[in-house]
């Protein structure tokens, strides 16, 4: 039985697409739901859904009325979802505003949604690369956009709570997130141009290990407020991933060696940590690049 059966789990940004698809998750391993949405979308079911926005403490405070727990993922989750004020103020203010509320109720753990944003390469005006490969958490940051800067504040934020009140936070940094078939037309892109993919290291995530990462960020043996770096553990390209490399980051130091469509970012902390492995991958065939 999960150690969720029958606990109180708030989420917000619950009819998002992660979100969706996380209540559903939580409801099945016996997880009492309260949703926070501001938006009424009639497939989402939970045990409770509240109407309002993460950035209103009252609304949240009315939220967290007997929270165990916390998975926050309301954002705007694009630098163009709004005007660049939007988008910052949204994100860091809701951020905020959920894990000083829920620090203070001396509620014990919540995950939030960062992003491999939080790194700053993939939105960069410059033609920056992940600075070594495999790409992890300790890599310094190059941030030149608000949103990648909201997530980025989003994990100072949660280590502040965890320093204040102590919650644990865990942050997942997401990589593309999307169902099976958009991952698969994403994928049929990246196989004509497999370039584009080089800034996020050809990461992808099934909606479905987004909803067990969070699962796993909420229950494993945990203590502190730490990035994790989640993502399928092979690339979206039908390519070698050594051949990737070669072709369009040849500059890039390469601390190790990759095997086949091996994922270049490290996935120690998040398999070690939170025991995660992706459940749902690719079935790409592995091509010859021909640049
Ligand atoms: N999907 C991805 O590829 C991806 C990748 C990296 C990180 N993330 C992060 O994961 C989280 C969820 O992303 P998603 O893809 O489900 O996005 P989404 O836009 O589908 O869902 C976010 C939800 O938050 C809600 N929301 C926005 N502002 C709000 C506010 N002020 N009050 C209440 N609700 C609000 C939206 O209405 C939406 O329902 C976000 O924090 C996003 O930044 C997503």
């Amino acid at each position: 039985m999960s150690a969720l059966n029958g606990r109180r789990v708030l989420v917000t940004g619950a009819a998002g697409r992660i979100g969706l698809v996380t209540v559903e998750h939580l409801n099945a391993l016996g997880a009492k739901v309260t949703a926070l949405s501001n938006v009424d979308d009639p497939e989402l079911k939970a045990d409770r859904v509240l109407i309002g926005d993460t950035r209103s403490e009252s609304d949240v405070a009315r939220a967290l009325e007997g929270a165990d727990y916390v998975v926050h993922l309301a954002a705007l989750p694009h630098p163009s979802a709004g005007t660049p004020y939007e988008v910052y103020t949204t994100n860091v203010v809701s951020t905020f505003n959920v894990l000083a509320q829920a620090g203070a109720l001396g509620i014990d753990r919540a995950v939030i949604a960062s992003s491999i944003n939080a790194t700053g390469v993939p939105f960069n005006p410059h033609e920056i690369r992940p600075p070594y490969f495999p790409w992890d958490e300790t890599a310094p940051s190059d941030i030149g956009d608000w949103y990648s800067l909201s997530k980025q504040n989003d994990e100072n934020t949660a280590r502040m709570a965890w320093r204040r009140w102590g919650i644990d936070v865990v942050a997942l940094r997401f990589p593309h997130v999307n169902s099976a078939d958009e991952l698969q037309r994403m994928s049929d892109l990246i196989r004509i141009k497999p370039e584009s993919g080089l800034r996020e290291a050809w990461t992808y995530l099934d909606t479905r290990d987004a909803a067990y990462a969070v699962e796993l960020g909420l229950t494993a043996p945990f203590t502190g407020a730490l990035p994790f770096f989640v993502a399928a553990s092979t690339t979206n390209a039908p390519y070698p991933t050594e051949d990737l490399l070669d072709a369009y980051a040849p500059e890039v130091p390469r601390r190790r060696r990759f095997a086949g469509r091996e994922v270049p970012i490290d996935l120690t902390a998040v398999r070690t940590v939170l025991g995660f492995e992706a459940r749902h991958e690719l079935d790409l065939p592995t091509l010859s690049l021909e640049p």
